[in-house]
C-alpha cells in the first residue's frame, strides 16, 4: 500500500501564522504538524510516499523530509496548484500509485489512540475503508449513517441536517480503482472533486467499510488558531503522563521495522541537544536493554 499526504490549501483560517510556513507546517506542541499524519502512515506500515503542496509550499516540505531514506522511507512530491478538491490527489499523484492500492491522509489530521488504523491498513484487500468517529459538531464534515446492523448506508457532504453524529475522519484506504473513480468526478457546487463523491461511489458499488472508531480515540483539529493550540496541549499532556512521544516519525519507522537501531541511534547523534534527541536516545537505550 502507498501513501498520500495531502497538505496543500491556503490555510487563511491561521492567518497571519500562514504567511510565512504553510499551515502543516506549524507546530503542534514540540513538531511540525505533518509529522503527525506522517506518522499514522507508517505505523500502518506505508512505506512510499507522496506528499502534495502547493508550488509555494513544497520547497519547504522537501527541505524537511527530503526524500525520506534517512528514515527508511521513499518520498517523492507533487504541486497541486489550486486546491480543487482532496480527490484531486489521485489524479495528480495517478504515477505515483501505479497499479498499488493506496491510502490517503490529510496533512492536518493529528490521530491518537487505539490500534484501529493498524488493522484496518494490515487487513485492507480491496474495496474502500473509511472510518467513523462520533463528533459534537457532523455538520462541519462528511457524515456517515448507520443501519441497525452497523452497515453505512449514506454519506453527505457538510450536510445541514445530519444523520448521525458520526464525521469521517481524513484517512481513508482505497484499492486501485480510486484513479478511475476520480477521473469520472465532476466538481461539486463549491467547485471541489470531493473525497465524498469518491467513498459514495465505492458505497453504491457495495465495497465500502466504515470502521467505527472508539471512544478513547483522539482526533484533533488543528485548523484554527485556537485548536491549533489545544492540539498542542492535548499532545503535551500525553506525551508528559505517558513518557511517549505522539507523532515521532523516526520511532514509528524504528517499530516498523524500516529503519535499524544503529540508523536511529545515528540519527540521534547528529541533533542538536533537544529533548527531541533525549527521547530518540531513550528509545535506542530501551531497545538495546531488551
Ligand atoms: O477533516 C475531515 C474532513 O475533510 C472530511 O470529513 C470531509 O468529508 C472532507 O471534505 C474534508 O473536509 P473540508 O472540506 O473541511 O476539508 P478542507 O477543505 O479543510 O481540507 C482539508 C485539508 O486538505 C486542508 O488542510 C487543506 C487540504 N487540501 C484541501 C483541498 C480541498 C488540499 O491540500 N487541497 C485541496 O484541494
Amino acid at each position: 500500500m502507498k501513501g498520500i499526504i495531502l497538505a496543500g490549501g491556503a490555510g487563511s483560517r491561521l492567518f497571519p501564522l500562514t504567511l510565512v510556513a504553510s499551515k502543516q507546517l506549524q507546530p503542534v506542541y514540540d513538531k511540525p504538524m505533518v509529522y503527525y499524519p506522517l506518522t499514522t502512515l507508517i505505523e500502518g506500515g506505508v512505506r512510499e510516499l507522496c506528499l502534495i503542496s502547493t508550488p509555494h509550499d513544497l520547497p519547504r516540505f522537501r527541505q524537511l523530509l527530503a526524500d525520506g531514506s534517512f528514515w527508511g522511507l521513499a518520498i517523492e512530491y507533487r504541486e497541486q496548484p489550486k486546491p480543487q478538491g482532496i480527490a484531486q490527489a489521485f489524479l495528480i499523484a495517478e504515477s505515483f500509485i501505479g497499479n498499488d492500492a493506496v491510502s490517503l491522509i490529510l496533512g492536518d489530521n493529528i490521530f491518537y489512540g487505539a490500534d484501529t488504523f493498524q488493522r484496518a491498513f494490515a487487513e485492507f484487500k480491496t474495496g474502500a475503508t473509511i472510518f467513523g468517529y462520533h463528533v459534537n459538531d457532523p455538520e462541519r464534515y462528511g457524515v456517515v449513517e448507520f443501519d441497525a446492523n452497523g452497515h453505512a448506508i449514506s454519506i453527505e457532504e457538510k450536510p445541514q441536517q445530519p444523520k448521525s453524529n458520526y464525521a469521517v475522519p481524513g484517512l481513508y484506504l482505497f484499492d486501485n480503482n480510486v484513479v478511475s473513480i476520480a477521473k469520472g468526478l465532476k466538481p461539486s457546487a463549491r467547485g471541489e472533486l470531493e473525497i465524498t463523491d469518491v467513498n459514495l461511489e465505492y458505497l453504491r458499488r457495495g465495497q465500502l467499510r466504515v470502521h467505527r472508531l472508539s471512544r478513547g480515540f483522539a482526533w484533533l483539529d488543528a485548523g484554527t488558531s485556537s485548536s491549533l493550540h489545544e492540539a498542542s496541549a492535548y499532545v503535551q499532556t500525553i506525551e508528559k503522563r505517558a513518557g511517549i512521544k505522539v507523532g515521532c516519525p523516526e520511532e514509528a519507522a524504528f517499530r516498523r521495522g524500516f529503519l535499524p537501531l544503529e540508523r536511529l541511534e545515528l540519527l540521534a547523534v547528529r541533533m542538536p541537544r533537544c529533548e527531541y534527541r533525549d527521547y530518540i536516545a531513550e528509545v535506542v537505550a530501551e531497545a538495546k536493554r531488551l
